[in-house]
């Protein structure tokens, strides 16, 4: 198994950044597979703090980086995150970035619509991230994308443009906006073009010839398991497939190719956005988690809602996803707390469950069963090794590896890259 699979395994900001960025050293390519920057993923060099949504976190070592035809690419957010990298001293050229030629492109009226059904939502918002992700998966989907390729082909994008704009200038109609000014639309399409098509490549290619050599390729998920659009909490899901198996479509490489699959786990349960969340805490120690892990979206600066490790969702993370091994973040947080909980099971009704049910309205109404574990009062921050960690913590970390059924393969310890501990090398099986 040379790839790794690197994927959220709970709602989204388990730390799958810091994760991809320490294990792109021992990888030859980096690559999204979904999403868009919709995704923040942070990674702490030093004293130096990158922020990427779009970007595969690889780029920030030099890692061959690639965005897989499965992602919606705004073009404008683009150029904004490598002028906003190069500003960082990161080293961005087509040698080091590829973009797939068929990745479907988010454009201005996507955001626009994006924002005026959050709007239009009331109580029911998602409370997605604004960013158009939603609506041009859906033009993906319906067959009326214009996707990178069409960059090259600017002059012949009549009859798709018109579908496009017909489709959407109804809804923009429904929402009192004015149509789309298809003049405008052009001139910006033909400004951007310019700029991407240097790094447009079929990245397909690219893929497999690094597969026939041998290489390793690391795929960096973005979201979570609980916000994929089939197996999350439909409908405050986001649009895209975050499983592992999307690696391989949302690439252009076989279903083999995904390799040891990862799960990012962290060590509590936060949730940004609307939706059922049954550990959540809105007490003193739900405010606790949040300041100690500064639960704050890296895309949208919004609060993060925090609660106790909930072990039914990530053994069903696991399961749906084929997870190997997980990697366990943010253990520090739970440093001087006296008494831990961890979530085995639900009530709904008279009801227990040890899977979270499909519909929301149950998934609303699960109460979490409990199990009490003792916390530590020893520091587990920054720790590199295992034999830093305080007894209690590694019952804690033993306990979770029994009840969501998967060995942990790393602990991570602080936002820095090297305060990470290697339990076994996930590049190595
Ligand atoms: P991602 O979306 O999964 O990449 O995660 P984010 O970057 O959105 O959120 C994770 C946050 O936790 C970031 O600010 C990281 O710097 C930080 N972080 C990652 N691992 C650790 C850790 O082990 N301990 C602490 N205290 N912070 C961490
Ligand atoms: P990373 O990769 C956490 C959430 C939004 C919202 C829902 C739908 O950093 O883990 P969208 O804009 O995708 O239509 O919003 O999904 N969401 C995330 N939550 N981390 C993310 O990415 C997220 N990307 C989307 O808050 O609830
Ligand atoms: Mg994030």
């Amino acid at each position: 198994m040379a790839n790794v699979t690197v994927i959220g395994a709970q709602w989204g900001d388990e730390g799958k950044g810091k994760i991809v960025d320490w294990l792109s050293e021992r990888a030859d390519v980096v690559a999204r597979f979904q999403g868009g920057h919709n995704a923040g993923h942070t990674l702490v060099v030093g004293d130096k703090v990158y922020k990427l949504s779009l970007l595969p976190s690889g780029i920030v070592r030099g890692t061959l980086s690639v965005i897989g035809n499965g992602v919606v690419l705004d073009p404008w957010h683009f150029r904004d995150e490598v002028a906003k990298l190069k500003g960082q001293g990161v080293d961005i050229t087509p040698d080091n970035l590829q973009i797939a030629e068929t990745c479907p492109l988010i454009l201005p009226f996507h955001r626009d619509l994006d924002g005026l059904r959050e709007d239009a939502s009331g109580a029911g918002k998602i409370g997605t991230t604004r960013r158009g992700i939603g609506p041009a998966y859906e033009d993906k989907v319906g067959r009326r994308a214009i996707r990178v390729c069409d960059l090259a082909h600017l002059d012949d994008l009549g009859p798709q443009l018109d579908r496009l704009t017909a489709h959407h200038d109804a809804l923009r109609a429904g929402f009192n906006e004015a149509p789309i000014d298809r003049d405008r639309l052009m001139a910006e399409l033909r400004e951007i073009a310019s700029f991407i098509l240097p790094f447009v490549k079929p990245v397909w290619l690219t893929l497999n010839k690094a597969k026939a050599e041998g290489k390793r390729i690391l795929f960096e998920g973005a979201q979570g398991t609980l916000l994929d659009i089939d197996h999350g909490t439909y409908p405050f899901v986001t649009s895209s497939n975050t499983v592992a198996g999307t690696a391989a479509s949302g690439t252009g490489l076989g279903p083999s190719a995904a390799g040891f699959v990862l799960g990012i786990v962290k060590a509590y349960t936060t949730r940004v956005g609307s939706g059922p969340f049954p550990t959540e805490l809105e007490d003193a120690t739900g405010q606790r988690l949040g300041e100690r892990g500064h639960e704050f979206g890296t895309v949208t600066g919004r609060k993060r809602r925090c609660g106790w490790f909930d072990a039914v969702l990530v053994r069903q993370s696991v399961a749906v996803s084929g997870v190997t091994g997980i990697a366990l973040t943010k253990l520090d947080v739970l440093d001087g707390f006296d008494t831990l909980k961890i979530c085995t099971g639900y009530r709904i009704g008279d009801q227990t469950y040890d899977y979270l049910p499909a519909h929301a309205q149950d998934q609303a109404k699960a109460e979490p069963i409990y199990e009490d574990i003792e916390g530590w009062q020893d520091t587990t921050a920054g720790a590199r090794s295992w034999a830093e960690l305080p007894a209690q913590a590694i019952k804690y970390i033993r306990r979770i590896e029994e009840l969501i059924g998967c060995p942990v393969t790393l602990v991570s310890t602080s936002p820095e890259r090297e305060d990470t501990i290697l339990v076994r090398d996930p590049f190595a099986d």
